[in-house]
């Protein structure tokens, strides 16, 4: 049981650059979009007005600012893990991140971000309509992509933060909608 929970905790731990990175452009963005207007030839923007270089500065600065802080937190959370689970070596691999794997990740969602409204246009997607899936991971994908050269958590990691990831996405929407700011649940 314990066991369960240290995994699932390691694994949100694995997520939070990459979560910090997507989320805090929604309240830090605007001003310049990051293609500056442009089209291409079908005649749609090339990302769209939805991202911006603020946004995408945004957060790659509170990105790697959590992984900063979790770099500092991790010495003073391992004797408490400890206290109920043998951390294993992949479990320390994942709590010992290091800032640059912060970054990278962070980086990677932004780009994921990106590369997804990119794709999202090219199929006639309007800014800000949703597209399952390539919304909810797309950004996190990316963010383990770009850290792989430096960075390979074990895949119960990966998938344990896939999951999570969908979760919390249909959790906030539905949340959204209960409170009035979305008008539908999904
Ligand atoms: N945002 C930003 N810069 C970014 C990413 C996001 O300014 N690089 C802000 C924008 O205000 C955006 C909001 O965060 O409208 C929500 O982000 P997101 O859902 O990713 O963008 P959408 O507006 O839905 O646009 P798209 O359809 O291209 O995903
Ligand atoms: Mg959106």
């Amino acid at each position: 049981m314990y066991e369960e929970l240290a995994l699932f905790e390691l694994a949100i731990w694995l997520g939070l650059p990459a979560w910090v990175a997507n989320a805090t452009p929604v309240l830090g963005g605007g001003g310049r979009p990051i293609d500056g207007g442009r089209h291409l030839r079908d005649g749609r923007r090339l990302f769209g007005k939805g991202k911006t270089v603020r946004g995408f500065i945004v957060g790659l600065i509170f990105g790697t600012l959590t992984g900063l802080a979790q770099f500092y937190a991790a010495p003073y959370l391992r004797p408490l893990l400890v206290m109920f689970v043998t951390i294993t070596p992949d479990m320390d691999y994942v709590l010992s991140m290091q800032i640059p794997v912060a970054v990278l990740m962070s980086f990677g969602a932004l780009t994921g971000d990106l590369l997804g409204s990119f794709i999202k246009r090219r199929i006639g997607v309007e800014s800000g309509n949703p597209s399952p899936v390539m919304d909810q991971l797309g950004f996190i994908i990316m963010a383990l992509i770009f850290a792989a050269p430096i960075f390979e958590p074990s895949s119960v990691f990966v998938m344990i933060l896939i999951v999570t990831t969908l979760f919390i996405h249909w959790v906030s929407n539905v949340l959204g909608y209960l409170i009035g700011l979305k008008k539908h649940p999904w």
